[in-house]
């Protein structure tokens, strides 16, 4: 019977049938022991040469690296590890015999890599890292189905920014000019949301930033839920219960494959709501107390700005310590005006401040929401779109959402790839996406 190595433990004592690749293989006199590999996970055969054909113990001294076969043989108990199961070999069908493959399983360098990632895939430690992406996709769909979300796909084709104009990729469209690749989903949301209450989109956005960092891809994926009638309040309590229900989901399901990975779940174990609420001026307070400055670049290098001027946007270094001293997701909540998008409502409170929300991941990983109450009102929503100095023809239709039945609105976007990194304690979010795009890299 043809089975999937991950549910081989179902299989002790019975003859199955393995379709995959050699990972590894060792032998020792008269024992050989290949590590096959399935997509699904790595189980070590073991064939003995007085128990198999004579022809079945040549064909495996063929095998290289890669090589795909059919295998068949009994499962066992590894006799030493819990857990742990083996397959004694009686029978193997080669497919194919792959060339000298480049990637061994000792290290290579990250540009090697990249440049094999179409390879590099295959490699446990990814395989495993998009098997935990596929589950926080299926929490996160699985979540929003169960809180009755409806999903809402938007464009990728837009005529105007969302997030700002600096970062648009552009391109020709037809007779009808130019067409920017979608920034966000959002704005095409919020008609979503007026039109069937709670909905969410889920698809590839882009960016054109020019930055290399280790949390920036220029093409990602992100979630984007936009609900009616919801205030800043209603949406942090909804961001709180998401990421308890995804976290704990994937925990659960892929155990081991984060144990595989390194990775120390028993810090995700305490993603638990609460979370922490700050506000933005409370951080900064944070940011003062800790003596963490400004770091401008000049021509001549840098200029380090203290205190830590209020109004400024945070970076990779205040993200590290403002959550420093706390183990859950950390909310961020009223922001200055100036350093957010055009859509967001001023805080009735105080109009330097807008209603939005950061949440950063705890373990200095980032942040992975960004999130707001959107202006609701016709005449305020119109000053902005000026003051941002963007094309008010072009947001005609985004407008007329304000006219028709406006109502207190408000959503937020999770970053894929960021809480894959998070999930997964990634160096670089280049491992958290099939084939990262990046500035220097668009190939393979
Ligand atoms: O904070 P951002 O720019 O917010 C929006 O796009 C809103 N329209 C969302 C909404 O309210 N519906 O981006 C949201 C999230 C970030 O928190 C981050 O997780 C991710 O998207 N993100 C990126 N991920 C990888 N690479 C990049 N270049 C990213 N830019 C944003």
């Amino acid at each position: 019977m043809w089975v999937q190595i991950d549910k081989i433990s179902q299989y002790v004592d019975k003859e199955v049938t393995i379709k995959g690749w050699l990972y590894n293989i060792r032998s020792a006199g008269k024992l050989m022991f290949p590590e096959l590999r399935d997509g699904s996970g790595l189980i070590q055969g073991v064939v003995s040469k007085k128990e198999v054909p004579e022809s079945v113990w040549d064909d495996f001294q063929k095998l290289t690296q890669e090589s795909s076969v059919i295998v068949t043989g009994m499962v066992s108990k590894h006799p030493k590890k819990e857990d742990v199961y083996e397959l004694q070999i009686n029978n193997l069908e080669i497919i194919s015999i792959a060339d000298p493959y480049p990637i061994t399983p000792k290290e290579h360098g990250v540009d090697f890599l990249s440049e094999k990632r179409h390879l590099w895939l295959r490699s446990p430690r990814q395989a495993s890292i998009l098997r935990i992406r596929n589950e926080i996709i299926m929490a996160i769909r699985t979540y929003m189905y169960e809180n009755d979300f409806i999903l809402f796909d938007a464009p990728i084709f837009t005529p105007n920014a969302c997030e700002g104009t600096s970062t648009l990729f552009e391109t020709n469209y037809f007779d009808l000019g130019k067409a920017y690749l979608s920034q966000s989903g959002q704005l095409y949301a919020e008609a979503g949301a007026l039109a069937l209450g709670k909905v969410f989109t889920l698809g590839p956005t882009f960016r054109a930033e020019n930055s290399m960092t280790r949390r920036h891809i220029t093409e990602f994926w992100m979630m984007e839920p936009e609900m009616a009638f919801f205030d800043l309040n209603d949406n942090m309590d909804l961001i709180e219960d998401f990421l308890e229900y995804v976290v704990q989901r994937v925990v659960k399901n892929r155990k081991k494959e984060l144990e595989f990975i390194g990775r120390d779940t028993s810090k995700l174990e305490k993603v638990m709501k609460p979370f922490p609420r700050l506000t933005y001026t409370e951080a900064v307070e944070i940011l003062h107390k800790k003596d963490i400055p400004l770091i401008r670049k000049t021509a001549n290098g840098e200029e380090h700005i203290r205190p830590f001027p209020w109004g400024e946007d945070f970076g990779a270094p205040h993200e590290e310590a403002i959550v420093e001293d706390f183990d859950k997701p950390v909310m961020i909540h009223r922001w200055p005006a100036g350093a957010k998008a055009f859509y967001m409502k001023r805080d009735p409170e105080n109009p330097d401040l807008v209603l939005g929300v950061d949440v950063l991941a705890p373990e200095g990983f980032g942040e992975i929401i960004g999130g707001s109450q959107r202006e609701d009102n016709l005449d305020l929503l119109l000053e902005r779109i000026r003051e941002h100095g963007l094309p008010e023809d072009e947001f005609q239709w985004y407008i007329d959402l304000r006219k028709y039945g406006s109502v207190p609105h408000s959503g937020f976007g999770l970053g894929i790839e960021r809480i894959v990194s998070w999930l997964c304690n990634l160096e670089h979010i280049r491992e958290a996406i099939p084939f990262a795009r990046r500035p220097n890299r668009i190939r393979p």
